[in-house]
């Protein structure tokens, strides 16, 4: 049997510490459920518990939100429209994460759009704007950024929950308001950028390209920004 070396002692030693190692590793408890984010609840602490109970499934969650304000104000000085902002939440945070950046919600429900303004102002957000109409009242071209979080699903019977009925959905009104988006899309300038969450229901035209693609809280977060456009070049 050959003689064992200092480097073989060396070698046990190290293989002892990494059985001690590896042992401690077995103790440590993963927990089994993810921590709530303080600022997601810090959000829904302030909405009526009669919307609070919608906010999971109708309202982005706050990692995607964050998450979203970098791709849609990479300056941070970019004006973003929310797409149907329900709340504010994803204007609210974003704007918190992007001072210096501007982010308009347009909302069909007008008490929504008020209890966003008396958020943003309770969380000292300044730079969070609420109107309350249609998305196709709103003039488009002033925008540098648009976020999609599927604002449309509802007025497709049985596609989502409702969040009350006090608006009138029409799935008409949803086959007009997408094509409205795909059109506002087609006209916006190049460098305009767009995030969907859940999609929209519809197809984002000729021109932009996916400059991202990634895993998001329940979904996916694309963005597209426009490098060509058709009508300028034609
Ligand atoms: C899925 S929620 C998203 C809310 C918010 N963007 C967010 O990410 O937290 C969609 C919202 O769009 C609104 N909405 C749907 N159709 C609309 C329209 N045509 N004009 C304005 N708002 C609309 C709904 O009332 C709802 O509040």
């Amino acid at each position: 049997m050959a003689a064992r070396s200092a480097h073989d002692d060396d070698l046990d030693a190290h293989d002892a510490r990494q059985h001690e190692a590896d042992e401690a590793d077995d103790d440590i408890l993963v927990p089994a459920v993810s921590v709530p984010d303080p600022a997601e609840a810090e959000f829904d602490a302030l909405l009526p518990e009669e919307i609070r109970r919608h906010s999971r499934i109708h309202f982005t969650p706050t990692a995607v939100a964050r998450r979203a304000a970098e791709l849609l104000a990479p300056l941070g000085t970019e004006w973003v429209l929310d797409v149907g902002s329900g709340p504010g939440k994803l204007c609210t945070l974003a704007a918190r994460a992007r001072p210096g950046a501007l982010f308009v919600g347009i909302e069909q429900r007008r008490a929504l759009a008020r209890l966003a303004t008396t958020i943003a102002d309770r969380l000292d957000v300044a730079n969070a704007l609420f109107l309350h109409g249609d998305v196709t009242d709103v003039d488009w071209a002033r925008f540098d950024a648009f976020y999609l979080y599927n604002p449309f699903a509802e007025h497709i019977p049985q596609r989502v929950s409702c969040i009350d009925d006090k608006v009138e959905l029409d799935p008409e009104h949803y086959d007009a308001c997408v094509a409205h988006v795909e059109e506002q899309l087609a006209r916006a300038r190049v460098g305009t950028r767009v995030v969907t969450y859940h999609g929209f229901g519809g197809s984002i035209p000729f021109g932009y390209d996916l400059a991202l693609d990634e895993e998001a809280g329940t979904d996916r977060l694309e963005l597209w920004i426009k490098v060509y456009d058709e009508r300028a070049a034609g």
